[in-house]
């Protein structure tokens, strides 16, 4: 009997035990099954068709004008070589002036262009920018999907971006892109916006530059193009997005316009540096000169193509202290000369970039000589610059860079013989 009694109190702790082994995997099953579930909510929240939540409509409505302009099939552009997707993502910036709700009125918007895998750049362009930008993306072959997938998750997860950034999208004429509907390859395992920017920056890490090494030509100045024409604003800024403005250039440049309306016929130059590649990004004037005395901060392209910038006048602009400290103003105003190509905020009438251009060289300059014999004068800022990441150093470019070059001579050589009959009335050439 005592016997019995040891044996049945053995069996209780065993069944305890059990119970307890039972529960225990009951437990990590449920949990795993609510983490599949978050998961899958994710997913269906970006691209499921009835998401139950209605505080996402505005989100489908983002969704539905992406799928809509995704099914017109884009455009041509002149050459019939590309097809351009415009404005397949507006940010709520430019869907609220469309609206003609009682939304800022746009003034300066910048824009920029880019390869898939330049593209983790936008994420401190648009800290620093901090207003609205019009963003032209080049992608092919099997990039066009993931480019659509990504700038989709960018404007969903990204609030800052979502307010600010449209999106516009190049490939080549032959390539479609379409709604990343059932794409969980590229969308999995994303759920906010640092992730989104890490898988860019994965991907930037795994494939080369196709556009540059490849046998694809990438389209810079229709790209310019497609990003200006993607806004409506007065006046535009155009940089690479592997540039960045001076801090508060937006609300400075405003105060200053409207303190001083500029003449129809100015621009407005930021003098343009590069910076060792492990520094940041200097935000002030007095930053900028400061790294610039110890040689950590240069002109743009000194070492490739010093005689490029050298017409902004470097020593000047640093040693003209005497009203940075002011408010932002014209320091002083120069007429173009050969080969000057400055990055500057213009009118939104400045003529477009030619897009014969392509690749390496002339691209930007041919612009720059065209508002020359248009009749612009170029007006350079006191304290507002930009600044490129990195040195750009021999070496570093593809091996058909001069081919390139080479090529885009005989272009530009062709160009400047148009504009003589394109301005007819013009005294100015170059
Ligand atoms: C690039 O080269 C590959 C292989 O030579 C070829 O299949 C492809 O069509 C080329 N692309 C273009 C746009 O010329
Ligand atoms: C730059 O400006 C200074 C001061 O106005 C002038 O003396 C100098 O000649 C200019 N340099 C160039 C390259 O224009």
């Amino acid at each position: 009997m005592h016997l019995s009694k040891k044996c049945s109190f053995f069996k209780v702790v065993l069944v305890a035990l059990l119970i307890v082994a039972l529960l225990q995997l009951f437990y990590l099953s449920f949990l795993s099954k609510f983490h599949g579930k978050q998961q899958r909510y994710r997913y269906s929240e970006l691209f499921g068709g009835t998401g139950k939540k209605n505080a996402h409509t505005e989100k489908n409505s983002r969704k539905e004008h992406m799928r809509y302009s995704l099914s017109t099939g884009g455009m041509f552009d002149s050459s019939g070589q590309y097809r351009v997707y415009r404005n397949l993502i507006k940010s709520d910036f430019t869907s609220n002036q469309a609206l003609g709700s009682e939304g800022r009125s746009n003034v300066l918007t910048l824009c920029t262009h880019t390869t898939i895998n330049n593209l983790y750049h936008l994420e401190s362009l648009v800290q620093r920018w901090q207003n609205p930008l019009s963003v032209a993306i080049f992608a092919h072959g099997q990039d066009v999907k993931f480019a659509t997938a990504l700038v989709y998750a960018l404007s969903f997860f990204c609030p800052q971006i979502q307010a600010l950034v449209d999106f516009h999208l190049v490939c080549l004429s032959g390539e479609y892109a379409s709604f990343p509907e059932h794409d969980r390859e590229h969308l999995s395992g994303l759920e906010d916006c640092a992730s989104v920017f890490s898988r860019l920056e994965t991907h930037r890490d795994k494939y080369k530059n196709y556009a540059i090494h490849g046998n694809v030509s990438y389209p810079n100045n229709l790209l310019r193009n497609v990003a200006r024409s993607g806004t409506e604003a007065s006046y535009v800024l155009v940089i690479d997005v592997d540039m960045a403005p001076s801090t508060d250039l937006h609300p400075q440049f405003l105060a200053m316009i409207a303190r001083r309306p500029p003449a129809g016929d100015e621009v407005f130059v930021l003098p343009a540096f590069e910076i060792r590649h492990v520094r940041k990004l200097p935000a002030s004037k007095p930053e900028l000169v400061q790294l610039y005395q110890v040689g950590e901060v240069r002109p743009f392209y000194e070492e490739l193509c010093p005689r490029c910038q050298a017409p902004t006048n470097y020593s000047q602009w640093v040693n003209n202290h005497a009203r940075d400290a002011g408010p932002l103003d014209v320091a002083y105003t120069l007429a173009w000369v050969d080969p000057w190509e400055p990055f500057y905020i213009g009118p939104s009438a400045v003529p477009l970039y030619d897009e014969a251009f392509k690749q390496y060289g002339f691209n930007r300059i041919s612009q720059a000589c065209e508002l020359h014999v248009a009749g612009y004068r170029f007006s350079v800022l006191t304290s507002a610059f930009v600044v490129h990441r990195g040195f750009k150093v021999q070496g570093e470019f593809h091996a058909k860079k001069d081919e390139e070059n080479k090529h885009n001579r005989v272009l530009f050589r062709n160009f400047k013989a148009a504009l003589k009959t394109k301005y007819l009335s013009s005294n100015r050439h170059c």
